[in-house]
């Protein structure tokens, strides 16, 4: 279903059919731009979406050859090797899957003087007329990467404190609440919000309220993800059934 002058919402049935119609979307950007950069969520949403790309290249169908992977998000205070880092997630989800390897991967700064080096990861974006495609989930409180709400489109790569929110969904991941580190970077919602094309995958109930909210309720600071009603990508917001309830996109 397609809204005229906003992001196209397609409404699925479940996670199967989620992947499908993500892993076709992406397909299609590689397609058209072989050496396309792509901001890659980790998160549990779009890991369906992955291991279909996944099946695609290893039947032949699809060529991740000129790709190249920009990390959306990370936490701060883990060692490279700890089970919890989002590097080892994507490692693990897309890159090995999609037979990418890690130096192939534009990587967000962990350590030193942080802002500078964000500053120098937005110039590298920039430099090659940023994202060509961003991969992202949504948070329960709106979230994209790890800019957490209020934000303001313009915001940089940065440094951020991860809100309560996030903590406590992001205990599912690892076990625990205290499991959750409370600092991380993210891809500013500059970049994001300038990619040429954006796929948002959202599932289950508790992502209902917000992804109305985000799509269909003015746009505010305090649903970081409503800035997707105004940017001028290609936005596809992949929805399954349980996060969109009854009815169709209007
Ligand atoms: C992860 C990320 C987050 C998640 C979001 C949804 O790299 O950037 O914004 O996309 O928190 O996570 P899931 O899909 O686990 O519900």
């Amino acid at each position: 279903m397609t809204r005229l002058g906003g992001p196209s919402v397609v409404v699925v049935e479940d996670a199967d059919e989620l992947g499908r119609v993500g892993a076709d979307l992406v397909a299609d950007e590689l397609r058209r731009t072989p050496g396309a950069w792509v901001s890659v969520a980790t998160g549990e949403t779009p890991m369906g979406m992955y291991a279909e790309l996944a099946a695609r290249r290893r039947s032949g169908l699809l060529d991740t050859g000129g790709l190249t992977p920009v990390q959306l998000d990370e936490y701060l205070g883990l060692e490279p090797d700890d089970r919890r880092t989002f590097f080892g997630w994507m490692r693990r989800s897309f890159l090995e899957p999609l037979g990418i390897a890690d130096e192939r991967v534009v990587r967000l700064p962990l350590d030193g003087d942080l802002a500078a080096a964000c500053a120098a990861f937005d110039r590298t974006l920039d430099a090659r007329g940023g994202l060509d495609l961003a991969i992202l989930g949504i948070g329960t409180n709106g979230h994209l990467g790890f800019n957490e709400p209020p934000v303001d489109p313009g915001a940089p790569t940065r440094e951020v404190g991860l809100s309560t929110a996030t903590i406590d969904a992001n205990a599912r991941y690892w076990g625990d609440v205290n499991d959750v580190p409370t600092r991380a970077v993210t891809t500013g919602m500059r970049q994001l919000l300038a990619a040429r094309a954006i796929v948002m995958v959202v599932s289950g109930p508790t992502k209902r309220e917000i992804v109305h909210r985000a799509l269909e309720e003015p746009v505010t600071p305090q649903v970081p993800a409503s800035f997707l009603q105004e940017t001028g990508a290609a936005v596809t917001v992949i929805v399954d059934r349980e996060a969109w309830g009854e009815g169709d996109p209007s």
